[in-house]
């Protein structure tokens, strides 16, 4: 038997939406399978990649530990929300110049986290880069060409206005 469906209403790359979802449905596929935001990779499922990773309200949070319902009025941010008026976020331009990604899959994850840093902790240092780091799995960088991107990151935030608009501030979970 089909379960019930529960009305949700939220805002995703600053657009309202609303949908009725089943009560288990995560985050991760609403966004892609209902909203057609495949920008959001799933790679494992059971919280360990971070390749999921988008911002709920500010918060960097894998979306694959998020219930969509648990969503319900929240401001989502998904790599396709990233750039701002048309322009790149610093960490996309940061990682193209740093070199940051090699097959892509963990990208859109790298860059939510790496966003939420830049924006929420301009100062951190390398140690606290690589600590953030912690929660993203890529098996292609080696994540040095990662920590330089956000570094780099950095320094454009620091020439460039305001972080992502009307977000919350926020932490990491893990
Ligand atoms: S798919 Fe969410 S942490 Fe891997
Ligand atoms: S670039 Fe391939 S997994 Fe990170």
């Amino acid at each position: 038997m089909a379960e019930e469906r529960v009305a949700i209403q939220l805002i995703v790359n600053g657009r309202a939406v609303r949908g009725q979802v089943e009560p288990r449905m995560l985050l991760a596929y609403y966004l892609r399978d209902e909203l057609g935001l495949t920008g959001t990779h799933v790679g494992c499922d059971t919280s360990q990649c971070g390749a999921c990773t988008v911002l709920l309200d500010g918060l960097a949070v894998k979306s694959c530990t998020v219930l969509a319902v648990q969503a319900d009025g929240c401001h989502v941010t998904t790599v396709e929300g990233l750039a701002e008026d048309g322009q790149p976020h610093p960490v996309q331009q940061a990682f193209q110049e740093e070199h940051g990604l090699q097959c892509g899959f963990c990208t859109p994850g790298a860059l939510m986290l790496s966003a939420w840093l830049v924006d929420h902790h301009p100062q951190a240092d390398e140690a606290a880069i690589r600590e953030a780091l912690d929660g993203l799995i890529c098996r292609c960088t080696g994540y040095e060409n990662i920590v330089r991107a956000i570094q780099r990151a950095q320094a454009l935030r620091q020439e460039t206005a305001e972080p992502l608009a009307g977000r919350a501030q926020g932490g990491v979970s893990r």
